[in-house]
This record gives C-alpha cells, sequence and structure tokens, in this order.
C-alpha cells in the first residue's frame, strides 16, 4: 500500500542542514497497524508527512497504493485529489472544525465527490458506528472529549474510505482510558484493509495495539520487526540517545 525506497529528507536553515531521514526503505502492506517510534527528532513526523503526501522527500521514491509520487510530474491539484482520495490524517492536536457538528466534520472529505447529501450523510453515520460515536453525530467537537474527538477524525478517514490513515501522535494529550478508545479504533480501521500508521511514544500502547514497530533513529530505521519480536532491552535501545544528526553545511 505504501512503498518507500531510498527516500532521505534534509532540511536546511542558515548554516545548518539537518537530515531528518536518511536513505529509508520501507513497505507498508493494507490491513496493518504500524508503530512508529523513537525519541524525540528522530523522523517521526518528518516520515509521517511524506507518506501523506504533505510534504516531498530530498531524494528517493514515495508509492502510494500503487502510484509513485513524483511532484516535476503532477500538478498541485493531482496530488492534493490524491490526498483526499487515499489518505486520512489524525494529529496530536484535534483537526476538527468547531462550527460543524459531528457528522458534518466526518463529511468534509465527502464534499469533493459526487455524491447526494443523502448519500454522504448515510456513509457519515456508518463510520460513526464503526468508532463507537452514534450517539454523537450532532453534537459540536468542543462538547466531545480528547479522545472522542480523535474518534471523529478517524470516523472521517473512515468515511472517505482512505486506504491509509496516518497518525502523528494520536494518543499524546489522552489520558489512558481515551487512548485505548482510540487505538481500537485505529483497530477497526486496520480491520478494514486500511493501512494504519501511528507515532506512539507508550511502549505498553504499541506493545497491544500494534502489528509491526518500525524504530527510527537519527533519521534511519534502526528496527523493522513484528510487535512480539520486541523485548524490554529492545524498547530500551530505541529511547537510548537523541535522533538527531546535524552537520554544519560546507560553502
Ligand atoms: N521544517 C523544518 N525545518 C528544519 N528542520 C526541521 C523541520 N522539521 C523538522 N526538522 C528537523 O528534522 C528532524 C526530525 O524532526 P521530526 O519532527 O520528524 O521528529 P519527530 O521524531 O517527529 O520528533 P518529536 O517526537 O519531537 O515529534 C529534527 O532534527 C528536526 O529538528
Ligand atoms: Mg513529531
Amino acid at each position: 500500500m505504501i512503498r518507500l525506497e531510498q527516500v532521505s529528507k534534509l532540511y536546511r536553515t542558515e548554516r545548518i542542514e539537518t537530515v531528518a531521514l536518511h536513505n529509508v526503505n520501507l513497505t507498508i502492506e493494507e490491513g496493518e497497524l504500524v508503530s512508529i517510534m523513537g525519541p524525540s527528532g528522530c523522523g517521526k513526523s518528518t516520515l509521517l508527512h511524506l507518506m501523506g503526501l504533505l510534504d516531498e522527500p530530498s531524494q528517493g521514491e514515495v508509492e502510494i497504493d500503487g502510484e509513485t509520487i513524483d511532484r516535476r510530474r503532477r500538478s498541485d491539484r493531482e496530488l492534493a485529489r490524491l490526498r483526499n482520495e487515499r489518505v486520512g490524517f489524525i494529529f496530536q492536536q484535534f483537526h476538527l472544525i468547531p462550527d460543524l457538528s459531528v457528522a458534518d466534520n466526518v463529511e468534509i472529505p465527502l464534499l469533493y465527490r459526487k455524491l447526494s447529501g443523502k448519500e454522504r450523510r448515510s456513509l457519515a453515520l456508518a463510520a460513526l458506528d464503526r468508532v463507537g460515536l452514534s450517539s454523537r453525530t450532532r453534537h459540536f467537537p468542543t462538547q466531545l472529549s480528547g479522545g472522542q474527538q480523535q474518534r471523529v477524525a478517524i470516523a472521517r478517514a473512515l468515511a472517505q474510505n482512505a486506504k491509509v490513515i496516518l497518525a502523528d501522535e494520536p494518543v499524546a494529550s489522552l489520558d489512558p482510558e481515551s487512548s485505548a478508545t482510540v487505538l481500537e479504533s485505529l483497530r477497526v480501521a486496520a480491520a478494514a484493509g486500511v493501512a494504519v500508521i501511528a507515532s506512539l511514544h507508550q511502549v505498553h500502547l504499541a506493545t497491544h495495539y500494534a502489528d509491526r514497530i518500525i524504530a527510527l533513529r537519527g533519521g534511519a530505521v534502526l528496527q523493522d520487526a513484528p510487535t512480539a519480536t520486541f523485548d524490554p532491552p529492545a524498547f530500551a535501545q530505541i529511547y537510548d540517545r537523541t535522533g538527531e544528526r546535524q552537520v554544519a553545511r560546507s560553502g
């Protein structure tokens, strides 16, 4: 579903050049729930942004659902269409529109499709049901808990029939109970065949919910294996030291 080949990402600011990702090779299949782990600055958000076509690699190739993403050959409009059709995003800070009801928020990506109002509503309600929010469809985002708001975002991705859901620290600002419900909803999405990639900091949540863990360090893949193969020493190694790698730019 997602393939990254020899992907590198450099950020340049003034005289500092940061290698945010370095020669990353990955394939993630549909139905997988993958946890991206690693210390602050190791490249988790950068990786999710590249997978979600929010940013472009400095080198290498990103492929989503069989389509190679090459910005030189694709217009911004075409990239926006690909994002809208294939990718759902869940961010740490809930990205819902406060003036719209829960159901209306879920319908947003469907507005770009040739559907009747009735069809849109029925897709939105079905998706909200799958994340356990049938009783909240007429509420407004501020009337929901943080975990419920995250589940609305997951419902929005399910309604749009996203092939890929990318979640950047989706439970970082949630209590344990809400975190569990959000991760259960991500599992629902994976069970429906979506490739789900979430950055998580909590080892116990990754162990419990993810099929596979990709650990980054200094922008490179340190470990990439089924969750069951990770033991406490392996997790300790992931968080060994900061993942930043900076080199002074010559010239
Ligand atoms: N827009 C940017 N401009 C310059 N450097 C950047 C930019 N975004 C990220 N970086 C650098 O790239 C590296 C990777 O950053 P990234 O945000 O991907 O890390 P992260 O693993 O998501 O960290 P955290 O756990 O703190 O969210 C860091 O060294 C960061 O300082
Ligand atoms: Mg981040």
